[in-house]
């Protein structure tokens, strides 16, 4: 047992275990997160789904490193992330961690290359080193050319292009995507996922994409679905 153990741990990317959290006190106490385990694996492309206040944004931010958990444990890559000190999560969220939103947090007044570009230059690189990195990323989604461009002059699609980009741009190895197509019409949305799992998920990337969109469904590894704060279920996937 000791052996399959530790050829298991080999391949799990992130390892949540008895994973609590609750806001505020007394009456006004609610429990977003009750007690979720589950583990995600390298080369996989997991979903978590589930109506909206199920608590799915409050467990990626526990396993994200951006909000201490209540109670329980994330394990990333077989270490503990929260007994480490606050440089070292910083160091976690900036290496380790790529994040993309629903509505592609883009930075208005920054071209698409210097949006890129921000990871590299919050690990103090070089700027034109970061640009001419930031330009490869955006060759690699799509958009070869389109460095100067502001995020505005972009189509909803291509600005989430962008977005993912800048997620990968440092070399993550964990991509998590928070209602990733939820802002894009449905063509749109599955060109993005069925792009990000062909080109972008490799077995050296764990990829977590929380979302309420069936249309992409098809391009799951497996899907736990969520109900108010737990996981009610798992499906295999239909690829
Ligand atoms: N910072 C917070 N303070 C108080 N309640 C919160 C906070 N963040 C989330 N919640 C509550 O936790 C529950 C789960 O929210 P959330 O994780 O955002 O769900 P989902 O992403 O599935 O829509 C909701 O009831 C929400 O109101
Ligand atoms: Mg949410």
């Amino acid at each position: 047992m000791a052996v399959d153990t530790a050829k298991k741990i080999g391949n799990q990317a992130i390892v949540a275990s008895g994973l609590t959290k609750s806001f505020g006190e007394g009456e006004t106490k609610v429990t977003a997160v009750k007690g979720v385990a589950f583990s995600a694996q390298f080369g996989e492309m997991l979903y978590i789904v589930g109506p909206s206040g199920s608590g799915k944004t409050t467990l990626l931010s526990m396993i994200s490193g951006i909000l201490r958990p209540t109670s329980g444990t994330v394990t990333v890559k077989g270490a503990d992330i929260w007994t480490q000190n606050t440089d070292q999560l910083a160091d976690f969220r900036l290496h380790t961690i790529g994040f993309v939103f629903q509505d592609y947090h883009l930075f208005p007044r920054l071209t698409a290359a210097e949006n890129v570009a921000i990871p590299l230059l919050l690990q103090d690189r070089d700027w034109n080193e970061s640009i001419a990195a930031a330009n490869k990323y955006l060759e690699i989604v799509g958009l070869k050319g389109r460095g100067e461009t502001l995020p505005v002059k972009l189509s909803g699609g291509e600005q989430q292009r962008v977005a993912i980009a800048r997620a990968i741009v440092s070399g993550p190895e964990i991509l998590i995507f928070d209602e990733p197509t939820a802002s894009l019409d449905g063509d749109t949305g599955k060109m993005i996922i069925s792009f990000v799992k062909t080109k972008i998920l490799n077995s050296k990337r764990s990829i977590l994409i929380v979302t309420h969109d069936a249309r992409i469904n098809e391009y799951a590894d497996r899907i736990i679905h969520m109900e108010d704060g737990r996981i009610t279920g798992l499906d295999k996937g239909t690829e």
